[in-house]
């Protein structure tokens, strides 16, 4: 077996078998509900600004309401590829860029900036959270709002269970492990992919490629005390894909500013 086991950088050869990896989310159910938190709070908005979108799927969906114009972005050019791809099966006019969101050097202003799937928990400090609230402000319309979830540390003591030893084929050449672990201590989430490809030709060639994610896990209070310091004031916490408030046992939030 030929190995090419090199770590690389996050999303880039997951972008590939991303889709895959989150068959199971239900992404127009996520998607209806950042439209209810929209409706709920900025009904009159327009236009829309996703972060960390991923390979589009939300934001594609978003687009099917009918109601929005949409600006979707990643830092990951990979997944920006996969999203325009996707986008332009469906004739997508969605706006897919490569953007980092800690430098959104955009000049539009939007009604609504919103981050879904835990994307904040790829930041590790507070000062960069706070670099990505002052990014955002910068590009909302007054009164606009930013909504993004992240996940707790329950979420993740019980994810553990199903991410980790996970395994998937993919195709008959592409097959993926997961090896997902909870540092409880420094709140540190870890999820380690190896994707492997054969060869179609020479079965007993294969290229490994692996992919280390790391998240840190907040609590609600920690992000509460954050947000304080921001110029943003919280709306609402809700729990899960409720539009009820978050409480102790919640397991992803989702935050509601203006
Ligand atoms: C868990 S995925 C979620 C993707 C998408 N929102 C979804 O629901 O499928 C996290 C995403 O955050 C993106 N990301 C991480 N750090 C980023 C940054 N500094 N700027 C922009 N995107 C970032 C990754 O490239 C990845 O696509």
């Amino acid at each position: 077996m030929s190995k090419s086991s090199a770590e690389k950088r996050d999303y880039s050869v997951l972008a590939e078998i991303y889709d895959d990896v989150m068959a199971d989310v239900d992404y127009e159910t996520w998607a209806d509900y950042i439209d209810e938190i929209i409706l709920e709070h900025n009904p009159e908005a327009i236009d829309l600004l996703e972060l960390a979108c991923g390979t589009g799927t939300i934001a594609l969906s978003l687009e099917e309401l009918d109601c929005y114009t949409i600006t979707a972005s990643d830092g990951s050019p990979d997944m920006v590829q996969k999203a325009i791809e996707k986008g332009q099966k469906v004739h997508s006019e969605i706006d897919f860029q490569t953007i980092n969101f800690l430098d959104i050097c955009l000049k539009k202003k939007f009604d609504v900036v919103f981050m879904v799937f835990d994307s904040i928990n790829y930041l590790h400090t507070e000062i960069d959270i706070l670099k990505l609230h002052e990014q955002v402000k910068n590009v909302l319309k007054p009164g606009g709002i930013f909504i993004y979830d992240f996940t707790t540390p329950r979420n993740s003591r019980k994810a553990i269970r199903f991410l980790h030893n996970h395994q998937k084929e993919i195709s008959s050449t592409i097959r993926y492990y997961r090896e997902s672990s909870f540092d409880g201590k420094n709140r540190i989430h870890t999820n380690h992919f190896r994707i492997v490809k054969e060869d179609p030709v020479n079965k007993n060639k294969s290229v490994v490629s692996e992919e280390k994610h790391q998240q840190k896990i907040y609590t609600q209070a920690e992000i509460e005390a954050i947000i304080k310091k921001t110029d943003f004031t919280i709306l609402q916490a809700y729990d899960g894909f409720e539009l009820r408030p978050a409480h102790e046992k919640s397991l992803r939030i989702t935050m509601v500013l203006q």
